[in-house]
């Protein structure tokens, strides 16, 4: 280890907060295009994005032109003024999504928690007690009081006390639990879930579950909310997971690679159900600053390139290709599973050594749910990239069954 990381790893733990576990042994300090690079000037190809953030890269231009002119003319001015940059960035979501409208706040689970608050206010204004949510085992949507709650993981509610009341939890994927608890229980307000739960292991959900879960929310006047925190922005090779399932929801939630890599999220909701939060009822000081509102300008307008999304089929369509392949020669892996360029490979070993070992030989990849290896780069990857990443991988778990 150089001198450089020890002193890094040092004051680090000195001086920050240590809730992050053991971070990885490496201090990025540059990125270009797919790649990274460390304290010490060693470079990796990039598989993860920051957690789908980068979507991107590290070389997109009109991303980098916008947040110099935002520095060099306005960063904030507050919520209390118009901001057109905002207004811009909802149209190109309505653009992709459906007609709306966009609430700007600062991460995914301020996203969610506004989408909580909303669901409430408007079960509530019907009926006293109509304030359940219903969400699914193994989900993810924050870390914040609501969108904890929602988060139907024990390990991540352990220590903290009760919880905000009024979820419930379903199994995912289970249509008879769900229409067996919406039929007994007439104070159900919404429904929030991921197309792809990706903190829980990369698992998406059944066509006939969330077609079923969506005609009986519309029949019952329930909420549908879809998380798309982790799932939106072209990951999964359009605009938006939802859209592979042919249904409409009420509102979806954004952030991670919404601007690129500037901290923002977004809730965006059909009028009439945004109409609900009314003048003073939900707020936030940052939200949707004209640094974070350009910035996601700039990505939503190269989302629309078909260029994108045809890249992120191909090269798609090369990683689960060749790791179908590796899986005839490697028993240690399970399952291949995902969508465009939000893949997960489960493993029948924990992922911790392999994502370490990877880091060693210069490429950046994570692991989800102990065994789950998740690859998500940028979405637009140069091919070459992707055959460099992919050929660190296959050697690492060919390497693995070997040692076996
Ligand atoms: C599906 C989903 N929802 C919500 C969140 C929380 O987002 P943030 O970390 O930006 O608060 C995440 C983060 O991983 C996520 O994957």
């Amino acid at each position: 280890m150089s001198t450089k990381l020890k002193k890094i790893m040092q004051d680090d733990k000195r001086f920050l907060f240590q809730n992050y576990g053991d971070r990885q042994g490496v201090c990025f300090t540059r990125g270009e295009k797919s790649y990274l690079f460390d304290q010490d000037g060693k470079k990796y190809v990039d598989f993860l994005s920051g957690i789908a953030v980068c979507g991107l890269g590290y070389s997109f231009d009109p991303l980098k032109k916008a947040i110099r002119a935002k520095a060099d003319s306005l960063l904030h001015s507050s919520n209390l003024y118009y901001n057109s940059d905002q207004i811009e960035a909802a149209r190109l979501i309505s653009d992709l999504s459906f007609s709306g409208k966009t609430l700007f706040v600062n991460s995914g689970t301020e996203a969610n928690e506004a989408a909580l608050k909303l669901v409430r206010k408007h079960g509530i204004r019907e009926n006293r007690e109509k304030y359940r949510i219903i969400s699914f085992n193994n989900s993810f949507h924050g870390r914040t009081m609501g969108s904890m709650a929602a988060t139907a993981q024990e390990k991540i509610h352990s220590g903290f006390g009760p919880l905000v009341p009024g979820f419930i939890y379903l199994p995912f994927n289970d249509l008879d639990a769900f229409s067996a608890e919406v039929e007994k229980n007439q104070n159900v307000a919404g429904v929030i879930m991921e197309i792809i739960q990706g903190e829980g292991g990369i698992v998406l959900a059944d066509k006939k579950f969330v077609s079923g879960v969506f005609a009986l929310c519309k029949k019952k006047g329930i909420i549908t909310v879809i998380d798309e925190v982790q799932t939106g922005i072209g990951r999964t090779g359009k605009y938006f997971a939802y859209q592979h399932y042919g249904i409409a929801p009420d509102m979806i939630t954004l952030a991670k690679g919404l601007a690129g890599g500037v901290p923002i999220g977004a809730l965006h909701a059909r009028d009439e159900i945004a109409a609900t939060l009314t003048k003073g009822s939900h707020g936030c000081t940052f939200g949707g600053n004209q640094l974070a509102s350009a910035s996601a300008v700039a990505v939503l307008k190269e989302l629309r390139k078909p260029s994108l999304t045809n890249n992120v089929a191909r090269v798609s369509a090369f990683i689960f290709g060749r790791m179908n392949e590796l899986k005839k020669k490697s028993t240690l892996i399970r399952d291949i599973r995902g969508l465009g360029l939000h893949i997960g490979i489960e493993l029948s070993i924990p992922g911790a050594a392999i994502v370490n070992k990877a880091l060693e030989m210069g490429l950046v990849i994570n692991c989800t749910s102990e065994k789950v290896i998740r690859i998500m780069p940028a979405l637009n990857i140069p091919m070459s990239a992707a055959r460099e990443g992919i050929k660190i991988l296959e050697k690492i778990l060919l390497e693995e069954v070997n040692e076996k």
